[in-house]
């Protein structure tokens, strides 16, 4: 197996003021040289211009990626229209961000979107050039009842049938349990890695390339990680990098989180 630099991408959901972006940036900034593996982050919508501009000097290639990447927390699968309050991919693109975050369990639960929809948005977010994250994991009802890879086959499926993809790098698959999210109580990383196996597998049998460029898929592991779990996570063959929510949001831990990821680079 092709062994992928480590990517770290904070997802800041609904926060970060105008103010704690500036600290963090100056925070961040000084010791972004020193990565070498993949970063990014997924400010509001509204701070996308603001964090490209605070990035720009830490901007370089590593392993045929560009580094740091910009991500949305979300988009339409429209790219204009009467679509008020959605956000457009070609317009995120003609912005010049990076990529975006669909199937995000808090738009799954809190905004009811379904797997159908995710199809569309997912299609029409690649299509626009986005690199898309596409997030799935099973809940804590689904787990205990002993369904969480009927539940992740399921969401792979309705998400990556008959998807033709020119690069491995275009998509990545973040790995996520709902129970996990914003509790602290993170997957252990063998419980993380049975999940991540099977869908590496899974992912293989459904994706298709145009070119012959079957290169490695991504998978994220997130959920409660934190700059003191991270470590034993990434030590597993099929975790390559993690999507990070509340630990992402001081400076001070995204650094160390990314210092963990260097080892692995
Ligand atoms: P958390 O969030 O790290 O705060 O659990 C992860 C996510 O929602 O992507």
């Amino acid at each position: 197996m092709e062994k992928l630099i480590p990517m770290v991408v904070g997802n800041w959901k609904m926060n970060q003021t105008r103010k704690e972006i500036e600290e963090f940036s100056s925070t961040f900034s000084s010791k972004c040289s020193q990565f070498k593996c993949l970063f990014g982050i997924a400010p509001q919508a509204i701070h996308l211009s603001l964090l490209q501009k605070n990035f720009e000097s830490c901007h370089r290639e590593l392993g045929g990626c560009s580094t740091p990447s910009l991500f949305s927390q979300n988009c339409y699968f429209e790219n204009k229209g009467a679509f008020t309050g959605e956000l457009s991919p070609a317009s995120l693109k003609d912005l010049g961000v990076d990529g975006t975050i669909i199937g995000h369990s808090e738009r799954r639960q809190i905004f009811k979107e379904d797997n159908e929809l995710l199809r569309k948005k997912l299609k029409n977010a690649l299509a626009s050039g986005l690199q898309v994250i596409f997030c799935i994991g099973e809940t804590k009802e689904e787990r205990e009842g002993g369904r969480t890879f009927e539940v992740l086959k399921e969401q792979l499926n309705m998400a990556y049938t008959d998807l033709t993809l020119q690069n491995s790098h275009q998509l990545i698959t973040a790995y996520e349990p709902v129970w996990a999210i914003g509790t602290g109580l993170a997957a252990t990383p063998e419980m993380a890695e049975e999940a991540h196996a099977f869908i590496a597998e899974h992912v293989n049998s459904l994706l298709k390339f145009s070119s012959n460029n079957s290169k490695t898929h991504r998978i994220l592991y997130g959920g409660s990680v934190n700059p003191g779990n991270i470590e034993e996570l990434l030590s597993k063959s099929h975790i390559h990098g993690a999507l990070v929510g509340g630990a992402s949001l001081k400076a001070d831990d995204f650094i160390k989180l990314c210092e963990v990821a260097n080892r692995f680079s």
